[in-house]
């Protein structure tokens, strides 16, 4: 079968059109605005100065001032695209080029945009200055976040050879839930009631979960549904490099790495957060995603019975633990053994539904042989059937925990069984937020 070979197009919704006298009044009002105290492009004009000077002209105000605001305060060209909560990532790929967009459903898609390399540079130094940070020939890399929590790397010459790039993975502003993940077949809703009591551990056996996958496959999205299955008693400390997890719970510590400054110094890095956290006494360790020498510290955390999840790039359960137990993370084989279970999550064209994504391998890490750990498939995704299948016969986790509570096995295949009830009767409610999400889940236990 022949697929098309092309991107579809994605077209700016035009910003209305301002007749001849509008622009002459806008470009009059713009002035006059950066004249009184704009010298610089990067301090924001208030709102009420704008609406104010329009007030004063017989204008068309709602349309001038939406510009202004868009040239002023925003991101110029790219503003609109910002603003569309379709797309996923906004792509600047150098100058004079076409900018790309990854939409939620179309996948990669070309704009009718194109930036000039000043341009993208004002666009870049905004950001660089909103984070108080620089980005030059000595440190041509910068990795920052949006007033809205948007992700952002951005790259300048000489180290990218057509000019600026800037890579913006955006803020759902509505985060993700469990029930939505449910509700749209990324997960299932026996794998998130497996999860579910596996993460509460049934008050007397937490696990400790690895979610892995490829890049933007849903991983972080994933682990932050998960967090709502933490119980309220206790004290969470997140580890990342951007902050990104918003977990619906009171006692959170979050904390993010300092990048070293132009002269290489005061770095403090995700091992030395995470040694920090150590000494907060944490319940709940979670780490946005591992990659470096804090995977040794994390594992001997969670040798020493703290509880963990994280996220990891790999391409399956197998490289998760290559990758782990290899350079530059050298976590000792001998500890592997502390993580319960691995997901492997992914990112899936499919023919009718377009992108989707899916939890597609739940392993359980269950002891090991020759210094090799063993792994036993509990879950395993049909292709064909877009369906996730429980394929265990049984599981480690699930039976310690019905021997330390005096359970039978059928009793907690029995309580899997309440719980995805529990959670299928409320994806039929209305859509609810994370925290609505999590006083539905709390709800349960009081049954
Ligand atoms: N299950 C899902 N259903 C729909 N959209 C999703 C799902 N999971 C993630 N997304 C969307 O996909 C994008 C990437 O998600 P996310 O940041 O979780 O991926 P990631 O694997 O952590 O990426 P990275 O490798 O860059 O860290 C986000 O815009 C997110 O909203
Ligand atoms: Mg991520």
């Amino acid at each position: 079968m022949k697929s098309k070979n092309h991107l579809p197009q994605y077209t700016t919704k035009n910003m209305e059109q301002l007749s001849t006298i509008e622009q002459e009044e806008y470009r009059k009002i713009k002035e006059e605005l950066i004249q009184r105290k704009v010298n610089d492009e990067n301090i924001t004009v208030e709102k009420e100065d704008i609406i104010s000077l329009i007030n004063q002209k017989s204008i068309n105000s709602d349309k001038i001032y939406n510009k202004l605001e868009n040239d002023l305060n925003g991101y110029g060209k790219i503003d609109g695209l910002l603003k569309d909560d379709e797309l996923e990532e906004v792509m600047i790929i150098g100058n004079s080029k076409p900018v790309y967009v990854y939409h939620r459903i179309k996948g990669m898609m070309i704009t009718d945009i194109t930036l000039s390399e000043i341009e993208i540079r004002q666009i870049i130094n905004k950001i660089a200055n909103y984070v108080h940070r620089k980005i030059d020939k000595q440190t041509p890399i910068l990795d920052a976040r949006l007033p809205d929590g948007s992700r952002v790397n951005a790259t300048i010459p000489p180290i990218t050879a057509d000019g600026p790039t800037l890579t913006i993975r955006k803020f759902k502003k509505e985060q993700l839930t469990i029930l939505d993940l449910i509700k749209s077949n990324s997960i299932s809703a026996h794998l998130a009631a497996f999860l579910w009591i596996n993460i509460d551990g049934m008050d007397v056996r937490p696990s400790n979960i690895i979610i892995s996958g490829g890049t933007g496959s849903g991983k972080t999205t994933t682990l932050n549904t998960l967090t709502s299955f933490i119980p309220l008693k206790e004290r969470i400390i997140t580890i990342e490099d951007i902050l990104e997890l918003q977990i619906p719970q009171d006692h959170v510590i979050r904390t993010e790495i300092r990048p070293p400054n132009i002269e290489g110094k005061g770095e403090i890095s995700m091992d030395v957060l995470l040694k920090n956290s150590l000494r907060q006494r944490p319940d709940r360790i979670i780490v946005g995603e591992v990659r470096s020498k804090e995977a040794i510290t994390l594992f001997g955390a969670l040798n020493t019975g703290h509880s963990g999840m994280g996220t990891l790039h790999a391409n399956s359960t197998q490289e998760t633990i290559t990758r782990l137990t290899n350079p530059p993370m050298n976590v000792p084989s001998i500890m592997i053994n502390s993580i319960d279970f691995i997901l492997m999550q992914n990112r899936i064209y499919h023919p009718e539904k377009g992108i989707i994504r899916r939890v597609t391998e739940v392993s359980e890490v269950v002891g090991m042989e020759q210094n090799t750990p063993q792994l036993n498939e509990i879950y395993r995704y049909d292709y064909s059937k877009d369906a996730l299948e429980y394929v265990a016969v049984s599981s480690n986790a699930l039976n310690e925990i019905a021997n330390m509570k005096g359970l039978s096995n059928h009793d907690i295949l029995d309580e899997i069984s309440k719980r995805e009830e529990y959670l299928q009767q409320n994806i039929a409610n209305k859509r609810s937020n994370i925290y609505e999400t999590k006083q539905i889940l709390n709800k349960y236990y009081d049954y």
